[in-house]
């Protein structure tokens, strides 16, 4: 497929108003996506776990524009309060797929949005935030056209979202989802993120993910900007490699079960995604104390109990502690003994892996 596959067909329905609603959860990324070339293209193949209860929420009341303006016209809310900062990156994202949503200039839009999980905790926001957008717009665009099949909307979901945050191409579906074209991942592309296309071992359908919140400021450097530096970095080759080589050693992880095999690929990851960081021009580091120390003692608690728990990280310095669903009591209880103590007041959010966007009906508010 190429970008021209997703533009707009004109519309066959003459819709003047509507509404529609979708919630999309996060996703975290087991081979880290860093580093991209224009448009939104990554320099490296990715895969995810999607969460189930880390979320957003958005709506989206469109009502037709009596002559269709030279920019966009709408507002933005988020929990319920008119959020100026968000303005811009919204205009961005628009700018972007008008080519391939030309209605986006024909109506006025209200788009409300809240997430499930405090805006403060450090979790990025933008990949489900962008993928519940792009689905409902995906919705809307569903209404001019009822032709479009759902294996398209969905695509073109993922495709849209990708064009917000890249990150966010990988929420539209469950529960495992590749993004990046791979010579080995049969139907990968970088345009949109595919549902895993070879066998995965129960022990990963209902694996959890806790999410310790060691730090809820804001990050010093946005992922924009990190990504941003890898375009001159020293070690960029041998990542993007890396990255390549450790999708295809999922491939037989995946379906043996092989939990040995799977820690060592994701914290692998994660500490390779981090010292790319700190060897970049500039350099910087989103790691605090705390997230050695919560590395170190879970370290120390895989080696003397035998369970199957390990962390990963996203670009700042929360941990997500990912294990089998068959091990939650013993670990979920190490966590609450011994790791909530490095987190800020103690805070850190259940999750577990999901199936991606759905919509939302109108009784459901
Ligand atoms: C470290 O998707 O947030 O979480 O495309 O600039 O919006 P943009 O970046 P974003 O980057 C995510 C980086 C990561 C790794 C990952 O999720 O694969």
């Amino acid at each position: 497929m190429t970008d021209n596959d997703f533009v707009a067909k004109a519309g066959t329905v003459d819709v003047v108003e509507g509404e529609v609603s979708w919630k999309a959860p996060s996703n975290i990324a087991l081979v880290k996506y860093w580093g991209k070339k224009p448009e939104q293209i990554p320099a490296n193949p990715s895969i995810s776990f999607t969460l189930n209860n880390c979320a957003t929420t958005t709506t989206v009341k469109f009502s037709k524009l009596e002559n269709k303006k030279e920019d966009f016209s709408f507002d933005f809310f988020f929990e319920g309060e008119p959020k100026p900062d968000f303005i811009a990156k919204i205009h961005t994202f628009f700018e972007r797929i008008v080519g391939y949503c030309p209605f986006l200039k024909a109506y006025h839009f209200e788009i409300r949005t809240a997430n499930t999980f405090p805006h403060s905790s450090g979790i990025a926001s933008s990949a489900s935030g962008m993928a519940a957008l792009a689905s409902c717009l995906m919705d809307i665009e569903s209404k001019l056209n009822p032709g479009i099949e759902e294996d398209h909307f969905y695509k073109k979901a993922s495709f849209l979202a990708r064009l917000g945050s890249g990150s966010a191409c990988r929420s539209i579906k469950g529960n495992l989802v590749q993004w990046g074209s791979h010579e080995n991942i049969s139907g990968s592309t970088d345009l949109f993120g595919i549902s895993y296309p070879y066998k995965v071992h129960p022990v990963f359908e209902d694996y959890q993910d806790t999410i310790l919140l060691v730090h809820q400021g804001q990050k010093k450097v946005s992922s924009t900007v990190g990504h941003g530096l890898m375009k001159d970095h020293l070690y960029a080759s041998q990542r993007f490699n890396q990255a390549k080589e450790n999708l295809n050693k999922l491939k037989e992880v995946f379906e043996e079960g092989d939990l040995k095999g799977f820690i060592e690929i994701v914290e692998s990851e994660a500490l390779s995604l981090h010292a790319m960081m700190m060897t970049s021009l500039p350099y910087f580091m989103l790691m605090k104390p705390n997230t050695l120390e919560i590395i170190e003692a879970l370290w120390a608690f895989r080696e003397k109990s035998g369970l199957h728990l390990c962390f990963t990280l996203d670009a700042g310095a929360n941990v997500h502690v990912l294990y089998p669903s068959r091990e939650k009591e013993e670990v979920y209880q190490f966590i609450k003994e011994t790791l909530l103590a490095y987190c800020e007041n103690g805070k850190h959010i259940c999750d577990q892996l999901g199936n991606g966007a759905v919509r939302i009906n109108k009784t459901e508010h």
